[in-house]
């Protein structure tokens, strides 16, 4: 028999440490779409549930996480998007009037006043990062960005472990010298933004199981991957191919507990729509099904701003039943997808 990979090894110390009887990450999903109800369900069933926390406040966040502690006793991740190590630079007026100009008819055919930048962009990371300190969940996740030695040995000190996001194996390097406890690979087959940092310069939009494979034959921090994986069998390849969990967004878009829009479902039911990446919604790449507002975007605000000048037509759009309009977050292989509970989309990813 081979001996398991270094990096499968230590991570099951980690599945140990955490009590996890499968496999499998639940995705964190910022929006509304991972609520507490499927963070506690997934965490429940014996998987992973993370909570996609970046666009909440302080308060929320604080929350959230009573919302899941209610329901399950079982450990659960708070995910952030970190500061970008290059600063978003204020967009001028001419920029903002040429991006919302794009946006206008949008705003005009669901009856809303111009699109405007809201005084708030995004919130305050440093403040969400003191939320989640205190609600001390078992694990904290991150994309975006690195964190300083601050903020690693502050979580250290309170016993949360840390998980950083790579899109490739320089960033995969980076997180695991600065001391993370584990990292998250992203295949570019992965729904929702890259998560990686920079201008995507180190993005490599790699297929999931190389990615994998050469990242956990070079680090010693265990390898979480995610990107594309829908079923067992993509669940098991990655575990061979040298990752300790594998973790899953768009396999649970549709569950029962998730936050997902109606029409947001019927587009993924559908499966007609190719997936791609845009700038359009956000100002950072994400892969998403293709849209009507996707294709209509050309000179997107850097993020968070452009996330910020769309957010108002996302929401009436959610509210209208208006696909074209939402940011429809999914990775390549959602045509696999299937309406269930949470627990019986995990079933069918890790039998119990
Ligand atoms: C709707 C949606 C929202 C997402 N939001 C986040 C997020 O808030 N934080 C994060 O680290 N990753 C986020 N991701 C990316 C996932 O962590 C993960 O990389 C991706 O879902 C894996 O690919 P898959 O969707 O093919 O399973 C999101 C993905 C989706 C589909």
């Amino acid at each position: 028999m081979n001996a398991p990979a270094p990096a499968a090894q230590a991570l099951g110390g980690l599945t140990r440490r955490l009590g996890l009887t499968r496999p499998v990450v639940l995705a964190p999903m910022a929006g509304g779409i991972g609520t507490p109800e499927l963070v506690a369900a997934v965490s429940e069933a014996g998987g992973l549930g993370s909570l996609g926390a970046a666009y909440l406040t302080p308060e929320q966040i604080a929350a959230a996480v009573a919302e899941v502690r209610a329901r399950t006793a079982r450990p659960f991740a708070v995910n952030l998007f970190a500061p970008g190590s290059e600063l978003p630079v204020a967009p001028t007026a001419a920029q903002i009037a040429a991006a919302a100009a794009e946006l206008a008819p949008f705003h005009a055919g669901l009856g809303l006043p111009p699109p405007a930048l809201p005084a708030r962009v995004a919130e305050d990371f440093g403040a969400q990062f003191a939320a989640v300190l205190e609600a001390r969940p078992a694990v904290f996740s991150f994309a975006f960005g690195r964190l300083d030695a601050g903020h690693l040995t502050a979580l250290r000190g309170r016993g949360i472990l840390s998980i950083g996001t790579a899109t490739g194996l320089a960033e995969a390097r980076q997180l695991a010298q600065d001391g993370v406890d584990a990292v998250t690979v992203q295949g570019g087959a992965a729904g929702g933004h890259r998560g990686g940092w920079g201008s995507g310069r180190d993005d490599e939009l790699a297929g999931t199981l190389d990615l994998t494979r050469r990242v956990a034959a070079t680090l010693e921090v265990p390898v979480i991957v995610a990107g594309g994986l829908m079923t067992r069998a993509d669940v098991q390849a990655a575990l061979d191919a040298g990752a300790s969990l594998a973790q899953c967004g768009t396999a649970f878009l549709r569950a029962a507990e998730a936050g997902t829009s109606a029409p947001y479902r019927a587009a993924l039911a559908a499966g007609t729509a190719p997936t791609g990446l845009t700038l359009s919604f956000s100002g950072r790449p994400a892969r998403g099904l293709v849209n009507a507002l996707g294709e209509a975007v050309h000179s997107p605000l850097p993020y968070p701003y452009q996330n910020a000048l769309t957010r108002e037509l996302r929401a009436a759009g959610a509210h209208a039943g208006q696909a074209d309009v939402l940011s429809l977050w999914a990775g390549e292989g959602y045509r696999l997808g299937r309406e269930d509970s949470a627990a019986g989309i995990l079933d069918t990813l890790w039998p119990r």
